[in-house]
């Protein structure tokens, strides 16, 4: 899935000309609430100033200053071929001739869905939406809709976008910036929301709509799945007439082709997609059993709606990485992960620092510390130690761009060839190097 040679040298500055990345940075701040358009952006938790990034190609972004890094952000996880691949670029730019919205039904939003409930066994029907919070906000209300219950049961940990429902005991942006939830979200938009840990399984009585959950946890960093934890979901939503919801936002056609339902065994209800799905452009999806999508509006009475919702754009990237990745692609990545984790592993504990790297198929994290890390609770705990900023630091220095916040996973993806692996490893030694130097070594 590899691209060929990279051009030599990319223009310096962005469309703006030339410029520092604090320079952008000030401009941002002063038009933009805290100069960034999703806070996980920011660099609060990690101080110093946002690279704006110029372009992407590849494995690679470049800032506004010329300056290359590794990327292992990859949008979070929406860019699974790397940047600017000419997969999606054509893609895109063919479907963009034809015009760029309509507010009518196109053929690419149902090829899009014939992909996807093709790849997930269980999942009779998608519909289109421009974002993951869609999905999972829509998922819900599909779920209560369906069950005519009103209680909604999500992990501590685990993020499903900002909508308000879903916005208690979240991951992620939340996490990392230390809010218990969001100020904005009445105590009514979460009375109905019982939030629990991670991995223990909850008590699921007959008021419960849906259980909702990330199926392997990505965003209190990477936690996997307790062995039997998601079968036992499934049993217990189905006892109580539950749904379970499995939000595979960042799992889905990144676990392997047929995402998390098919890595673990266990069916759900419903699904949200989002992310890979969408080719790095704006696309969720949430689909699930027929007769219980059958309560969505035009045909039931659960309202759902989107002008943007199957964008013609959106889907012909989702449509063309989805057709580009084989199962060997997924083979290959899930590879490279535990390389790269074992490289990481390797190297950060060989400079003292007590780590772990948990890797679950191509998504890779670090805890630092070495008290095992299952929930919520224990992720926090080793973010506690706050190790993460120098680690990151180090690593930007090295030229390797982390996500700014230690709940987030890295996203190694096709176009991380094993030479960028070993330049990740290699900062990853250095940083932590300096960490142990700076008295930051834990063992
Ligand atoms: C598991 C999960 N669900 C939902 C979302 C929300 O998706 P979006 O940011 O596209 O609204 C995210 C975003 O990171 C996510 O990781």
């Amino acid at each position: 899935m590899g691209e060929g040679p990279l051009e030599a040298a990319p223009r310096r500055g962005g469309a703006e000309g030339p410029a520092t990345n604090a320079a952008w940075f000030e401009r941002a701040r002063r038009v933009i609430p805290g100069g960034v358009d999703s806070p996980v952006r920011s660099f609060a938790a990690v101080g110093g100033v946002p690279y704006t990034v110029a372009r992407g190609r590849g494995a690679y972004v470049w800032d506004v200053e010329g300056r290359r890094y590794v990327d292992m952000v990859q949008s979070y996880g929406a860019v699974l071929l790397g940047h600017a691949h000419s997969v999606v670029t054509e893609a895109v730019t063919r479907a963009a001739a034809l015009g760029t919205s309509f507010g009518a039904p196109t053929e690419g939003e149902v090829v899009l869905a014939e992909l996807v409930c093709s790849r997930v066994p269980g999942c009779d029907q998608v519909r289109l939406v421009s974002s993951g919070t869609e999905a999972a906000m829509s998922a819900v209300r599909v779920a209560r809709g369906f069950t005519g219950r009103t209680r909604v049961v999500k992990f501590d940990g685990c993020y499903h976008g900002h909508a308000d429902t879903l916005l208690a005991g979240g991951g992620s942006g939340v996490a990392t910036l230390g809010l218990p939830g969001s100020a904005g979200v009445p105590a009514a938009a979460v009375a109905d929301t019982v939030v629990v840990p991670y991995n223990r399984l909850p008590e699921i009585d007959d008021e419960v709509a849906c259980v909702i959950v990330e199926p392997v946890a990505a965003n209190m960093g990477v936690v996997a799945p307790a062995p039997g934890f998601l079968g036992a979901l499934r049993q217990a939503c189905d006892a109580a007439g539950a749904l379970l919801v499995f939000d595979e936002v960042i799992t889905g056609f990144r676990l392997g082709p047929g995402g998390a339902s098919v890595w673990s065994g266990v069916t759900p209800d419903l699904w949200c997609f989002g992310k890979v799905i969408g080719g790095g452009l704006p696309l969720g999806a949430f689909g699930g059993r027929r007769d219980v999508l059958a309560v969505l509006a035009p045909s039931g009475p659960v309202y759902q709606a989107g002008t943007l919702s199957g964008n013609p754009l959106a889907t012909a990237a989702g449509r063309a990485v989805l057709e580009a990745v084989t199962a060997a692609d997924y083979d290959d990545l899930c590879a490279r992960a535990g390389r790269l984790a074992g490289g990481l592993r390797e190297a950060i504990a060989g400079a003292g620092v007590a780590v772990q790297v948990p890797v679950v198929g191509p998504l890779v994290g670090v805890f630092f510390g070495s008290a095992p890390v299952d929930d919520y609770a224990s992720a926090r705990a080793s973010v506690a130690g706050d190790l993460y900023p120098g680690f990151f630091t180090g690593m930007l220095e090295r030229g390797v761009a982390l996500a700014p916040g230690p709940y987030e996973a890295m996203f190694p993806g096709l176009a991380h060839s094993d030479a960028d692996v070993d330049v990740v490893v290699e900062a990853a030694a250095g940083a932590a190097a300096a960490m142990a130097a700076n008295g930051s070594a834990t063992r």
